[in-house]
């Protein structure tokens, strides 16, 4: 998919904006503190609902006012799609797909595919576990829409349940109403488990063919998912199980007042040649694998979706040395990039015909001429 216009009213430091966007490449250049993330950061809201920044929408209103506004006008395989985002402080979002609005953020799952790929993710593989689990969770809530709403009914859930152990530490005459989050909570956590352990599964035979063409042949990269609890055959054996292993932790978690298994506490486990490359990786094997995974990404949501994602790459090309870009770049080939950079030197490796540059100056942004 593509998108064909942006337009911003009050978003960050952006009064008013409309822009018409290139199909193929488009290339964001400016100084520091002109604007440049806030275009990737409206684009990637159409998709996920929230931003990659912040989770209060007061921030990304413009200062100063009460309302933000993102439309987005899009291509897909079967047609146009138009999402539109309205910010309101103190309200829930307003979201408004082809023309229907709603309030609710699983609405506007699944209507704009992006993936991001900025500095942090480059740092994803030695980051602890919370990092790779939100990676898994943003991934997968982007091309199926139902793990967002389990993932959402897991985590009110499980703050519940901790409540509850809080309160069987001053009082264990609560501990009869526990079996009803148990139970519940080994429901959903069971769906969340089966469905990241088939994400990992195909995302690990997609990275580990980009891997292969990165490192010439030399290194195989493996992705395991790793559960707190281990997994089971099927969903019924695993939620009984689940149940079974939350009263063994039982005095734990009441002393800690959290729970301390479920798919809230697992990760990814990342391997090189059989080495876990999250702790004995190199710098330059951490990056390699954190752009496997960002390329076998695209090909999982076109894999899924039937639509190849829009990519937004942030300030991420400078940190890559050359041989990296031009991977990175080979791969691009009829995917809509939006690339944000301080310096086109950064870019000499972009040598694509099919592009548009911008320059940002101060929310302002114009068609960039040399000299
Ligand atoms: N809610 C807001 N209202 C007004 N301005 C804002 C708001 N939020 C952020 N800004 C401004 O937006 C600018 C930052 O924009 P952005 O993050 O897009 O910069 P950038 O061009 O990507 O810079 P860099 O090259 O440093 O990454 C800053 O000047 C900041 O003060
Ligand atoms: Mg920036």
């Amino acid at each position: 998919m593509y998108i064909r216009n942006l337009k911003l009213i009050n978003f960050r430091n952006y009064h008013q904006l409309e822009l018409s966007l290139h199909p193929k490449v488009n290339i964001f250049v400016g100084d520091n503190a002109q604007g440049k993330t806030n275009i990737l950061e409206a684009i990637y809201m159409t998709a996920a609902g929230k931003s990659f920044r912040t989770t209060k929408d007061r921030e990304i209103i413009r200062m100063d006012k009460q309302q933000g506004y993102i439309k987005i006008e899009g291509e897909k395989r079967y047609g146009k799609v138009t999402v539109e985002l309205k910010l309101e402080e103190e309200k829930k979002k307003q979201v408004k797909v082809n023309g229907l609005t709603s309030t609710k953020r699983a609405d506007l799952l699944g209507n704009v595919y992006v993936v991001i790929f900025s500095p942090e993710d480059l740092r994803l593989v030695k980051e602890g576990p919370a990092e790779r689990r939100r990676f898994i969770d943003q991934e997968l809530s982007n091309i199926k829409p139902k793990y967002f709403h389990h993932l959402h009914q897991y985590h009110k859930v499980l703050m519940q349940r901790n409540n509850l152990l809080k309160k069987i530490q001053q009082n264990r005459g609560y501990m009869e109403t526990l079996e009803i989050w148990d139970e519940k909570l080994a429901e959903l956590g069971t769906k969340l488990m089966f469905e990241k352990m088939s994400f990992v599964s195909r995302l690990s035979m997609l990275s580990k063919l980009v891997h292969r063409k990165i490192t010439d042949n030399r290194e195989t990269l493996e992705l395991k998912y790793q559960s707190s609890i281990p997994m089971k055959n099927n969903d019924a054996e695993m939620k009984d199980f689940f149940i079974k292993k939350l009263q063994e932790t039982l005095e734990k978690d009441i002393n800690r007042g959290s729970t301390t298994i479920g798919p809230h506490r697992d990760d990814l486990g990342l391997y090189v040649n059989g080495i876990d490359i999250r702790i004995f990786g190199s710098q330059g094997q951490q990056r390699t694998t954190a752009l496997a995974l960002k390329l076998a990404e695209i090909e999982l949501v076109k894999g899924e979706t039937g639509e190849y994602p829009i990519l937004l790459l942030d300030d991420v090309m400078s940190e890559l040395d050359p041989k990296r870009q031009q991977f990175l770049i080979k791969s691009l080939r009829d995917i809509q990039t939006f690339v944000t950079t301080t310096e086109l030197n950064n870019l000499e490796t972009m040598e694509f015909n099919e592009k548009e540059i911008f320059y940002v100056e101060n929310a302002h942004v114009k068609p960039y001429a040399k000299d």
